[in-house]
């Protein structure tokens, strides 16, 4: 359920002005329209800009759980699709452990953060970034091929529309994913699994996995073929292989 819905004009992170807040109440929703130092996973910057795309965060708050935080991640990646398709926005796909590709580009981005311990009373400040109209002067800093909403739709896009949209999945999948863990948002992401079946690399912190992508497991594990055995990952970062 909202607690709160707080919008402010410019932060330096919507995850870090949650986590250095105690005594927010769960279910609160920061946005901001500028992020001054917007956080991507693996330590990397998230490119956001004044006033044209969305960034927000929210507060999950877990009694016994989740023990596993990496499947609820990939339960927010499904909950962004369907909240996205059920405005119109066709060509979604999702590339582990929870990158939004529109067309195949990176749209969207999740950032999960944990306070407490996993498996026990734990806060999880969840971060969304949304492409929706990149001014082409900030896209200069994105390191990966990208795209945002606006280059693939033939209407202008009501961030609004699109907010409401997404709190509207989102908040009810963290309560969801808390009772029923991945089981609900599995097919989901199957389904829209962008790279299963292709060959690719995983970059480990000591060493790089070739093989060829295979899905992902119950828990939300990502599997790759290799040498004609399964192996599963918990964690890493997978592109595509090209040579
Ligand atoms: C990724 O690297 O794919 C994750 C990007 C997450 C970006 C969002 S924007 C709102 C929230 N605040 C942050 O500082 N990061 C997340």
């Amino acid at each position: 359920r909202l607690g709160r819905l707080q919008i402010e004009w410019s932060l330096d992170s919507t995850n870090q002005w949650l986590l250095e807040a105690p005594d927010t109440p769960c279910g609160t929703v920061v946005v901001a329209e500028h992020q001054r130092q917007g956080r991507g996973r693996r330590g990397r910057a998230w490119v956001s800009p004044l006033g044209a795309n969305l960034y927000f965060s929210l507060l999950g708050c877990f009694q016994g759980g989740p023990a596993n935080l990496a499947g609820l991640s990939l339960a927010v990646a499904v909950s962004v699709v369907r909240a996205l398709s059920a405005q119109g926005v066709q060509d979604l796909g999702l590339k582990w452990p929870n990158d939004i590709l529109l067309q195949g580009k990176k749209l969207c981005g999740v950032l999960l953060e944990l306070q407490g311990e996993a498996g026990g009373p734990c806060r999880v400040v969840c971060g969304v970034g949304l492409n929706v109209n990149m001014p082409p002067t900030a896209a200069t800093d994105i390191d990966q091929p990208w795209t945002d909403l606006q280059h693939s739709l033939a209407q202008p896009i009501s961030r609004q529309r699109l907010l409401t949209g997404l709190l509207d999945e989102l908040l009810p999948a963290m309560a969801r994913y808390e009772q029923e863990g991945l089981a609900p948002f599995l097919a989901d992401w199957r389904r829209r699994d962008a790279v299963a079946g292709k060959p690719v690399q995983l970059l480990l912190p000591q060493r790089t996995v070739h093989g060829r992508a295979a899905g992902i497991d119950a828990q939300g594990n990502l599997l790759i073929e290799r040498n004609g055995c399964q192996e599963s990952y918990c964690s890493g970062e997978i592109s595509l292989r090209t040579g």
